[in-house]
């Protein structure tokens, strides 16, 4: 069988910036992998080229692979990369929801990347559809607030929100960027707990990034460590040691690592046609 993300010789550079190196990393199947490191080590730039969402630099041997087929190969995004997408849920730190729609057209827009585009800007969705998106309400506890505006519920609450759509987007693997960082501790645990439960009910692959590294500790058996833009670490969460978390962190131990990071603006400017795609 496949890996589930596959990736190789991965250079990315931002206006002659070099952010991420050689980068390589395979995901097998039904694994939940924490991905961490210091602010700008690379974690979303990586993220986001897993999702084609963002595109490497050129170079014969770079090539990214998810469930098997090919994202983007020698800087070049697959011409299908819209229909892979729909296999791929993306949780972003500021949950990208559309305040003003109901909680459960929200979560309908997970089926947006599986239905006739026409169908889809009319938001017609069919009865099964309806059932599928408050089977997911249900399963993060949020049947209640499906006809409430997303905007009206708490952060903790959109968060997941945005996880039930990637359940009915019916995603093969969930791709979490900072999912829990600004979230109090209880509603941080209730999403963690939510996608830990994806991963071990569904088999589902779910790569999270996370500032805080008690999280990946307690719910992630294997992390992956950026530093400067390269892997630093690969393997069991078990080595975590206070030493190495210093030199990871170049001491900087107090930077959000047990804090929520404050919640940062821009988070939203992907377009919601790649959010629901
Ligand atoms: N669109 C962009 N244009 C220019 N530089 C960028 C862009 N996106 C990311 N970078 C740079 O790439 C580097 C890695 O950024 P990235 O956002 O991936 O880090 P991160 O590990 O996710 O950090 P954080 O923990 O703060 O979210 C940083 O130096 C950042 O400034
Ligand atoms: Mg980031």
């Amino acid at each position: 069988m496949h890996s589930a993300i596959n990736v190789s010789g991965l250079n990315k550079s931002f206006g002659g910036k070099q952010v991420l190196f050689d980068l390589g990393l395979a995901v097998e199947p039904g694994e939940m992998v924490a991905l961490i490191g210091a602010s700008g080590s690379g974690k979303s730039t990586l993220l986001r080229h897993l999702a084609g969402l963002a595109c490497a630099d050129g170079g014969a041997g770079s090539s990214i692979q998810v469930l098997g087929r090919s994202v983007q190969s020698a800087g070049r995004l697959n011409g299908q990369v819209r229909r892979l997408r729909a296999d791929i849920g993306y949780i972003f730190q500021q949950f990208n929801l559309v305040g003003r729609l109901s909680v459960l057209s929200n979560v309908l827009l997970g089926r947006l990347g599986r239905m006739p585009r026409l169908r889809g800007s009319l938001g017609l969705f069919n009865h099964e559809e309806k059932l599928s998106a408050m089977a997911a309400l249900e399963r993060v506890g949020l049947a209640e607030f499906a006809h409430r505006r997303a905007s009206t519920l708490s952060g903790g609450q959109q968060q997941r929100v945005a996880i039930a759509r990637a359940l009915t987007q019916e995603a093969e693997i969930i791709l979490a960027d900072e999912p829990i960082a600004s979230l109090d501790p209880e509603s941080a645990r209730k999403v963690m707990d939510i996608l830990a439960d994806i991963n071990a009910t569904d088999g589902k692959t779910v790569v999270v990034t996370l500032h805080q590294v008690d999280y990946a500790a307690r719910y992630c058996e294997r992390v992956v460590a950026l530093k400067d833009g390269r892997v630093h670490y690969d393997g069991p969460v078990q080595a975590l040691s206070g030493a190495f978390l210093n030199e990871l962190y170049d001491g900087d131990l107090d930077a959000g690592l047990l804090l929520p990071k404050p919640a940062q603006h821009g988070a939203s400017h992907i377009p919601l046609s790649l959010v629901a795609a």
